[in-house]
C-alpha cells in the first residue's frame, strides 16, 4: 500500500510517498531556510506563505519520483500537530483537498510521534523502547510503546535543545541554523575548556532547562574558563555541546535503570549531533537506534510511513481534522 505523506509543521515544504510503512519511493524537501536565514530564526508569516508557493511543486515531483497516480495511492497523511499553524493549516487544506478530490482516506499525524517513528523506515525496532525527541522545538523523553502511544517521561521546562544551539550560535554570529554549525567547530575545540553548568530538577528527575546553560555560554562564559584554558570559539562550542547533550544523557541513563528497557531511539533534528550519537552509541547498557541523517531532519516520509500504521489499524481522520499548534495529548507520569 502506497502512502501519500505531507509535512508542513515549520520550515520545510515536503512530500513523500513511502509502500507498506518502509519502503520509500520519493521524499522531496524544499527547504526555506535561505529565506529565513536574514531573520536567525523561522518568520511563521513568511513560512507560510512559502508552503503555499511550494506545495504543488514539491506534491507534483514527489508523484512523479515515485512514479505514482491518484489511483495507486491508499491514503493521504498529514502533519496536523504540533507546529505553526499558519504552516500547518497549508499541508492539512492541500490534504483535505486530495483526499475529497481523490476520495481516498486522511489520517492526521502527530509531527512528534513521526520523528519517533523515523528509524522504523530503516530498521524494525520492537515496542516498548525508551525514545528520544531533540529539536528546534521539542526535547521529550518518553516510553515509546508503540507507534501511536507514548508515556512522556520528561520534557524542557524552557527552550528545546535545538533552540539552545540555535541562540548561541545567532549570539556569536555563526549562521543558521545553528546546530550543524556549532557541532562542526566543536570537532576542532576541548570540551574540557569551559565547565559549564548542568541543570538538575529536584520533583521532576527527567525534565532539562537550558536557560542556564545559554545564559552562562552568552554573557557569563569567562566565569566559566578553566584554569589557562584558551577562550576560542571552537573550545566554546565543543564545551556548550557537551554540556547540552549530557544533560540528556543523564536522562536516558535513568529511564533506562528505571524502566528496565534497554532500547532507547533517538530522533528530530538534534539527532544528528556527531557528540550525541557518539556519546549514545559508547554506552554498554543499552542498544541505540537513530534515523540516518535525512531523516533526522523534517521530512515527509516519516509521515507517510507512520500513516500507513494508522491506515492499518482504520484509525482515520475526519473532515473535522484541525491544525493545533501545541502539544496537548501527551500524559506526564503521576
Ligand atoms: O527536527 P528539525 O528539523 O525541526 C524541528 O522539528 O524542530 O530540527 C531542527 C533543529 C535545529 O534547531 C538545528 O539547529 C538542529 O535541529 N540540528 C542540530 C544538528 N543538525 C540540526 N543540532 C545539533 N547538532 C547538529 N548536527
Ligand atoms: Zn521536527
Amino acid at each position: 500500500m502506497k502512502i501519500l505523506g505531507i509535512e508542513c509543521s515549520c520550515d520545510e515544504c515536503a512530500v513523500s510517498v513511502v509502500e507498506d510503512g518502509r519502503s520509500i519511493l520519493s521524499s522531496v524537501i524544499s527547504t526555506q531556510i535561505e529565506e529565513h536565514k536574514p531573520f536567525d530564526g523561522v518568520v511563521p508569516e513568511i513560512a507560510a506563505r512559502l508552503h503555499t508557493e511550494k506545495i504543488i511543486s514539491v506534491y507534483r515531483e514527489a508523484m512523479q519520483q515515485s512514479a505514482s497516480s491518484a489511483q495507486n495511492i491508499s491514503a493521504i497523511a498529514v502533519t496536523a500537530k504540533p507546529g505553526l499553524i499558519g504552516s500547518l493549516l497549508v499541508g492539512l487544506s492541500f490534504a483535505k483537498g486530495l483526499s475529497f478530490a481523490w476520495q481516498k482516506p486522511l489520517i492526521g499525524i502527530d509531527h512528534i510521534l513521526a520523528h519517533l517513528y523515523a528509524p522504523q523506515l530503516e530498521t524494525d525496532i520492537c515496542y516498548p523502547h525508551i525514545g528520544l525527541l531533540v529539536s528546534g522545538g521539542h526535547t521529550l523523553l518518553a516510553i515509546v510503546h508503540d507507534y501511536d502511544q507514548i508515556e512522556v517521561l520528561g520534557t524542557t521546562v524552557d527552550d528545546a535543545v535545538g533552540e539552545a544551539f540555535d541562540k548561541v550560535a545567532k549570539y556569536y554570529n555563526l549562521g543558521y541554523p545553528g546546530g550543524k554549525i556549532v557541532d562542526d567547530l566543536a570537532s576542532d575545540g576541548d570540551e574540557q575548556a569551559f565547565r559549564f553548568p548542568s541543570c538538575r530538577i529536584e520533583k521532576e528527575p527527567y525534565n532539562v532547562s537550558y536557560s542556564g546553560l545559554k545564559t552562562a555560554v552568552i554573557h557569563q562564559k569567562k566565569q566559566f574558563l578553566y584554569k589557562n584554558a584558551e577562550n576560542t570559539l571552537p573550545n566554546l562550542c565543543a564545551s556548550f555541546q557537551k554540556a547540552a547533550i549530557d544533560m540528556l544523557l543523564d536522562r536516558v541513563k535513568k529511564a533506562v535503570k528505571q524502566t528496565g528497557l534497554q532500547t532507547v531511539v533517538a530522533a528530530g533534528g538534534v539527532a544528528a549531533n556527531s557528540y550525541l550519537r557518539r556519546a549514545l552509541s559508547a554506552q554498554k547498557s543499552w542498544q541505540v537506534f537513530y534515523p540516518s541523517l535525512a531523516l533526522c531532519t523534517d521530512n515527509a516520509a516519516m509521515i507517510a510511513g507512520i500513516g500507513y500504521q494508522y491506515l492499518k489499524d482504520n484509525k482515520i481522520s475526519g473532515w473535522d481534522l484541525n491544525a493545533e499548534s501545541r502539544v496537548t495529548r501527551f500524559k506526564r507520569r503521576a
